[in-house]
């Protein structure tokens, strides 16, 4: 009930905002976003595995009243790599995950170590913002392999004031082990990781409206609890590459004493695609036995846990707030609250875990509040993770040094306004000119499952996905290293159900019909597309059938071609890369590539997607072609048309 008055009153509040928006862009044009000063706070509180879409933030009533409804929610943002470690450098450096080889959890593929021995430790975000003149402030879980034995060497730096949660006890909530600053580890026996996570977030925060007071300099303060990551007994104390299902326990994470007794009856969401009696999507996933009565309900018993477990971040906003409020800096602070990478439990029959390009895992949590920031609005524009580290530089009016490319770009936290910080070049003039529609994301080697059904391995499950979101699209399109493909049209099939790609079909098979219903929309774009050999006639968008997509379709030639530039851009490439394909321009979005008169190019033209072989980390070697820009849509042709 108070859900249902909540969206009914959400649905107001958006109608009401877009009725306001024109008079409101004349309004904010005299009152820019400058009214921050020139150089605002910032308050970034990262949870660890947090879900989108099997509700979690409908149960955190502060975070609703401090930052939804006091800020701007951005419903499409995406994580690049759904895996704690590798996504904390990609948001942390700016760079996709091909670019930083963080790709994993553990040397030689990731982790701690291989974040310092791939240079990043000299060259990332706080190192910039103290070269900026900011206090830079961290408590919490940084990366995975940061461990008791090598926070030393070297410490991690850019932080003016640090306490890290460190390997093997991170993710032990009553258990937790912290480090702060050069200090040596102290272990929190019986203490709440989350509690003492807040009571050091606040000391810091002290420290930092301290130094604000005195010295006039403004600060940016991560807060990074577990929650609601599991509990995890981490076996091997030397976290070497040599990880196997007996190296680590995950259990289901321990809410506070004081939430134990919450949300008894609550379970995870029943949505289509909860333990589907058709298993759906590839490989291992199209494998997976569906779950029985005992299972769902220890998961259920673990998605109570995980809520409860974040309640204390709830309170923490609250406390945070009265904090900035109490010290008068509330309105020159931006507060962003954001995740990892997501999380899903049953959906595809999954065991609780993430890793896949599926929605439940990619799509996270983005709430900004702060000077000059739309209240209570919903923005839509496609931003990543790698977009964050740009725009906290914007706001704070630093930059990395000049050799250092970015793959992202600051996001416009208002659509009204050019830049937070009057420097036009660094945000695009409007939302219109937003250019980015599509996710690039990755992963290499296994995937995990977590709980006492899990605990499983999936070795060899490396994989390129694109994640497209337009006015007239919304498809995900993965390529596993075995070559198998995935294809969902997510605005007739948002549970992702029904695989489009018909793998098995060879060039000349006959095309196989799929039975769904299929909203207009997509319906006209697949249908005016010859997706395979197109045998029915004319598109008929109230039919309950259309061909699959195969290797031999138009739309799928266009995907291949992104994914071709995505797979290996860097910088400007992953932000434009529709300019890699055609240089002149002409072409920026899968609406613009989708002209008939491409598709000659985009079938012969350029090469396609395609692993030799799967690999544990990224060897280019076994990744088939790559983009050399040769392929580009030839220049003469292209003055040809016009
Ligand atoms: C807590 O961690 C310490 C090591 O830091 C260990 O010695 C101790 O046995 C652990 N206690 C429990 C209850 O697991
Ligand atoms: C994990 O361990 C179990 C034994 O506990 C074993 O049967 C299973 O094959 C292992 N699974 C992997 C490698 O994922
Ligand atoms: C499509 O929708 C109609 C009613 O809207 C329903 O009767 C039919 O079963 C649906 N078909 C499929 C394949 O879902
Ligand atoms: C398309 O299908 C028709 C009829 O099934 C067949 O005659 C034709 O050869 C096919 N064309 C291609 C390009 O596969
Ligand atoms: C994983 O792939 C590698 C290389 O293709 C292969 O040698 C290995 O046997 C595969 N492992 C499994 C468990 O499939
Ligand atoms: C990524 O790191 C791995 C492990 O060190 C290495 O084998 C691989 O060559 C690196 N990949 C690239 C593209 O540099």
């Amino acid at each position: 009930m108070a859900r249902t008055i909540f969206s009914i009153a959400w649905g107001l509040l958006c109608l009401f905002v877009a009725i306001l928006v024109k008079p409101l862009v004349a309004q904010q044009e005299q009152q820019p976003l400058q009214a921050a000063k020139a150089r605002p706070n910032i308050l970034f509180i990262l949870t660890d595995d947090q879900d989108l879409h099997m509700d979690s933030l409908s149960y955190m009533p502060n975070l609703k009243r401090h930052l939804i409804e006091r800020g701007s929610t951005f419903t499409n943002h995406y994580c690049t790599v759904a895996l704690c470690c590798p996504s904390r450098v990609s948001l942390w450096t700016g760079k996709a995950a091909h670019n930083t080889n963080v790709t994993d959890l553990h040397p030689p593929w990731g982790g701690y170590p291989k974040f310092v021995s791939q240079g990043f430790n000299e060259d990332y975000l706080p190192v910039w913002l103290q070269a900026a003149g900011y206090n830079t402030y961290y408590v919490g879980k940084l990366f995975n392999a940061h461990t008791v034995d090598n926070y030393h060497s070297p410490h991690a730096a850019g932080w003016t004031g640090s306490d890290f949660l460190l390997d093997p006890f991170t993710y032990r909530y009553l258990n937790a082990t912290f480090q702060r600053n050069h200090d040596k580890p102290v272990n929190y026996e019986g203490s709440y990781s989350t509690d003492v996570v807040v009571e050091k977030a606040h000391g810091f925060l002290d420290d930092a409206i301290h130094a604000l007071d005195e010295k006039d300099e403004p600060f940016f303060l991560t807060v990074a609890p577990i929650a609601p990551h599991s509990d995890v007994i981490i076996r091997r104390k030397i976290i070497s590459g040599q990880v196997s299902n007996q190296s680590a326990t995950q259990a289901p994470p321990i809410p506070a004493d004081r939430h134990k007794h919450l949300f008894e009856d609550v379970v995870v969401p029943r949505n289509p695609n909860f333990n589907p009696d058709t298993p759906g999507g590839a490989s291992w996933i199209a494998k997976l036995p569906q779950q029985d009565e005992e299972n769902v309900e220890y998961n259920d018993d673990w998605y109570r846990n995980r809520l409860r477990t974040l309640q204390v971040v709830d309170e923490m906003v609250e406390s945070l707030i009265s904090r900035l409020s109490e010290a008068g800096i509330l309105e020159n602070t931006y507060i962003f609250y954001s995740t990892d990478n997501g999380y899903s439990i049953g959906q595809h029959r999954r065991q609780p875990g993430k890793q896949c390009a599926f929605e439940e895992d990619i799509n996270v949590p983005l709430i900004v509040r702060g000077p000059g920031i739309p209240q209570g609005l919903q923005r839509d524009l496609v931003t990543t993770h790698t977009d964050l580290a740009p725009t906290f530089l914007s706001l704070a009016n630093a930059a990395p040094p000049s050799k250092f490319e970015l793959d992202g770009q600051a996001i416009p936290l208002s659509p009204f306004q050019p830049a937070s910080n009057g420097n036009v070049d660094a945000v695009p003039a409007s939302v219109l000119d937003w250019p980015q529609e599509h996710v690039n994301v990755e992963m290499w080697g296994i995937i995990m499952s977590e709980g006492k059904y899990g605990m499983v391995q999936y070795p060899n499950h490396t994989y390129k996905a694109l994640r497209i979101v337009g006015r007239t699209y919304n498809l995900l399109y993965t390529i596993w290293c075995s070559n198998e493909h995935e294809l969902y049209d997510m605005t007739s099939d948002p549970y992702q159900l029904v695989n489009l790609y018909n793998t098995n079909e060879a060039p000349e098979e006959s095309v196989s019909i799929v039975h769904a219903n299929i909203s207009e929309a997509s319906c006209t774009l697949i249908q005016s597309l010859p997706l395979g050999n197109t045998t029915s006639e004319s598109p008929n968008c109230n039919a309950a059938g259309f061909e699959k997509a195969s290797a031999r379709s138009p739309l799928v030639h266009r995907l291949d071609a992104l994914l071709m530039v995505l797979k290996t851009c860097v910088g400007r490439q992953c932000t434009h890369p529709w300019e890699s394909l055609f240089p002149s321009g002409k072409v920026r979005s899968l609406t613009d590539a989708l002209d008939s008169k491409y598709d000659d190019f985009f079938a012969n033209g350029v090469d396609r997607v395609q692993f030799t072989q799967c690999e544990r980390g990224y060897i280019a070697e076994s990744e088939g072609p790559m983009w050399d820009g040769t392929q580009a849509f030839p220049m003469y042709e292209e003055m040809a048309y016009r």
